[in-house]
Order: C-alpha cells, then sequence, then structure tokens
C-alpha cells in the first residue's frame, strides 16, 4: 500500500499537536475521513438536498434515489440478498438497541434465555440487560480463555438450555480476537437460536459476506469504516425484519394511521421512523467505494504488517514490561493492540503520548465486564489504520519507551 499517497487523502493527517505532527492511533474508537468522503456529503448538501420519499419534484427524486442508491451500495458491501434487508440507523449501537427491543417484543418471553459474551462492547451487553430487567430473560456469557479467545464449550453448554438468540461481536474491540462466527453461527442455529453479530470492529479491515458468517442480524457504524459520524447499518434476513415490529413509531414508517389504528411499512421502512441521516448514507456509500478501490487484500496484507512490526519493536524495545492482550497469531486477531506498561497507570501513557502528539486511548474501552475478566482497570489501545505506517509505530514506541523511562 502506498500510504503517503492514501495520508494525502486524509486532511486532518496534517495536523500538530503540542508541537509534533498527529500520529493517530485511535482508529478503532473512530476512523479519520478521506476527501472522497468529505466532499460527497458536501455535495449532497450543495447539490441533492431534499427530504426524502416525500416530495413529487425532481430535488426530491433525485435525494431519494442517492439515499436508496447508498442502500443498494451496503447491500453489495455485505452480500444482502436485497438491499430491503438494509436499514440505516445511527450506528451500530442504535443496531443492536434496535433488534435487542424489536426481538424482546415479538420474541423473547419471560425465563427465554439470551448468550453473549464477555468480550462485548456495553453496546451488545447493555440492550440485553435492559431486556433481563423488562422481560425477565436471562442472560449468560460465553467466557475467553488465557490468550483471549471465546470458550466455545462455554457456548456450547449455553446452547443446551435452547435460548432464542446468540450474540456476539465478530472482532473485539479490545482483545482484536476474530471470532469463529461461521462455527459460532451453526452451532446456535442446530440449538434454533437467531444469531445477531456485532461488525463495528470487522467491517473496517475485512470484506463481509453475511451469507459465509450465516448471521441472521449484523450491525456497523459508518465512522469506524472512513465514513461519517452519525450513520451505520442494521442487516437483518428479510423474512426476519418481515415479522419483527418496529422500535421508534413515527413520520415515514407508517402505511396509515387513524385515531384508533396504525398500519406499518414494509421494511426497511418500518425500522426507520423520520427523517433519515440521507447525507451520511450517501457519504458511507463513497467510503466503501474508497475502501474498494484501496482493494481488501491489500488493507489486510498492510495492516499485518503494522501488527508484525508493532509486536517485534514492543519486544524489542521494552521486554516484558510490555503486556499486549488477546492471541499472538495474527491470523487470530486484528491489528489493534491493547497493552499494559508495567508500573504505568493506562490513563498516564495515554497522557504523556499525548504530549508526543500521539493519539491513542486509555481506559475501559466499553468492556468493563471484560477488564474485571483480564483483573485489569483499563488498558492502553494503539488501532492503526490504513493511513498508518511504520514510521507512526516508531513514534509510538519512542514515546512508550520515554514513558517506561519516567515510571522506572
Ligand atoms: C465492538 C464494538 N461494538 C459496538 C461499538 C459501538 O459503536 P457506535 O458507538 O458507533 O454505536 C463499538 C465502538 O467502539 C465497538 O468497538
Amino acid at each position: 500500500m502506498d500510504v503517503a499517497r492514501v495520508r494525502s487523502d486524509f486532511p486532518i493527517l496534517e495536523r500538530s499537536f503540542h508541537g509534533h505532527p498527529l500520529v493517530y492511533l485511535d482508529s478503532a474508537a473512530t476512523s479519520q475521513k478521506p476527501k472522497a468522503v468529505l466532499e460527497a456529503e458536501e455535495h449532497f448538501y450543495a447539490a441533492t438536498n431534499a427530504n426524502v420519499h416525500r416530495g413529487v419534484y425532481a430535488l426530491s427524486v433525485e435525494a431519494t434515489d442517492a439515499y436508496e442508491g447508498a442502500r443498494e451500495r451496503v447491500a453489495r458491501f455485505l452480500h444482502a440478498r436485497d438491499p430491503s434487508e438494509i436499514v440505516f440507523v445511527r450506528g451500530t449501537t442504535e443496531a443492536l438497541n434496535l433488534v435487542a427491543q424489536s426481538l424482546g417484543e415479538s420474541l423473547l418471553q419471560r425465563g427465554d434465555r439470551v448468550v453473549t459474551t464477555v468480550m462485548e462492547h456495553h453496546s451488545n451487553i447493555v440492550p440485553w440487560q435492559m431486556l433481563r430487567t423488562s422481560r425477565g430473560i436471562g442472560l449468560d456469557f460465553v467466557d475467553i480463555d488465557d490468550s483471549g479467545r471465546l470458550r466455545l464449550p462455554d457456548l456450547d453448554r449455553f446452547l443446551e438450555a435452547r435460548p432464542k438468540i446468540v450474540t456476539v461481536t465478530h472482532a473485539s474491540n479490545v482483545l482484536g480476537t476474530v471470532n469463529p462466527i461461521r462455527e459460532i453461527a451453526d452451532r446456535a442455529h442446530a440449538a434454533g437460536a437467531l444469531v445477531v453479530v456485532d461488525a463495528a470492529q470487522s467491517a473496517p479491515h475485512r470484506p463481509l459476506d453475511v451469507q459465509a458468517l450465516g448471521a441472521d442480524f449484523l450491525a456497523f457504524s459508518g465512522h469506524k469504516t472512513l465514513g461519517p459520524m452519525g450513520i451505520g447499518v442494521l442487516w437483518g434476513r428479510a423474512e426476519l425484519l418481515e415479522k419483527m415490529p418496529p422500535a421508534a413509531g413515527g413520520g415515514e414508517m407508517i402505511r396509515e394511521v387513524h385515531q384508533d389504528r396504525v398500519a406499518f411499512r414494509e421494511p426497511p421502512a418500518r425500522f426507520e421512523a423520520g427523517t433519515p441521516n440521507v447525507a451520511g448514507a450517501v457519504a458511507l456509500s463513497a467510503a466503501l467505494d474508497y475502501l474498494d478501490r484501496l482493494g481488501w487484500d491489500e488493507i489486510a496484507a498492510h495492516e499485518r504488517r503494522l501488527y508484525e512490526y508493532a509486536r517485534a519493536e514492543g519486544e524489542r524495545r521494552l521486554g516484558s514490561r510490555w503486556k499486549v492482550y488477546g492471541p499472538e497469531e495474527p491470523a487470530e486477531r486484528q491489528g489493534l493492540q491493547s497493552f499494559s506498561l508495567a508500573g504505568a497507570h493506562p490513563h498516564d501513557v495515554a497522557t504523556l503520548l499525548d504530549a508526543d502528539g500521539i493519539a491513542v486511548r486509555a481506559g475501559h474501552h466499553c468492556c468493563q465486564p471484560l477488564m474485571e475478566r483480564l483483573k485489569v482497570p483499563a488498558l492502553t489501545r494503539s488501532s492503526p489504520y490504513v493511513y498508518n505506517d511504520t514510521s507512526d509505530l516508531d513514534r509510538l514506541f519512542d514515546g512508550l519507551e520515554r514513558v517506561a523511562g519516567v515510571f522506572a
């Protein structure tokens, strides 16, 4: 990958902080945006802006076509059978809440069980905990082994209780672990459960094929995938979405409303109450085009190179003071690295790195149950992406060596 050329597409990377050029290593929290995406959003507002699905005038028809074109683009990205399986939402959090709320109402009875995992982001735990409170469901957590892989025998044990739903992240935002979704889905389906996949961390890094994954629902966020904030996707199998009630009511999602009754439209409209984020959808479509142009094999090879470089540099420069969490084998994980540095609190590490212009994240990463499982209060995370190169990692490890010196 020609990283210098890629970098030139990202205006924000020209900024400096505290007298140092920005090294942005927090892409798992949100990615930066290339000019193609910024221009797509600006062009929508400058040339195409009108509300969608409402007007008979040409501009509104154009806006509607742009919005529905984005839906088709996302359907192609996910290998969905039909664009009507794509529901635009604000992001992964809203998508998972929508699934939980709608299935909570239509599928789950008191005493039913849902299986999740200890490595989930809060957005794939809290909506189910809310159902535990409101509907009396039971929630089981699949544990991890010492390398940060899911313990599949746990899953098999929980499946014996015939849960209605298994909900799991494709890739962990802390451990980097890439979970064997197909295997999990096959086991879950054999036990009669539906499978929900949180693809927030995988969508930016690998091409997704919902048919091959064997999922029933899948969620991702535009803003981690070079797209804008405030747009995300819920994909669901048509035959399931058709039977599900909406999670929010209002304009656009109804067929007719009377004082005594209401009838809802077919999916995806049923799940998109109110004016949607049309510019966001259009810009997300531009982001997916940009990633396609970079090439998914190139992206994977680049990230693997960065991961292996970071692993080797960390060990060479920091030795046993540096501990990375999650599986070591590149084939089993993504490129992000969450680590501890002996004697230094993660917040101090991130603050000292910031003084060198290096942006990394420290904290519980919205994974408090995982932090408890790992018995750490917090971790520091470096998450590179397509615009990072080994020179960024050199700056990171220069900084980490200085931090280690301070706390020695
Ligand atoms: C694995 C995972 N799931 C869900 C989310 C939530 O995404 P969003 O905040 O875009 O809704 C994140 C964000 O960090 C994540 O990493």
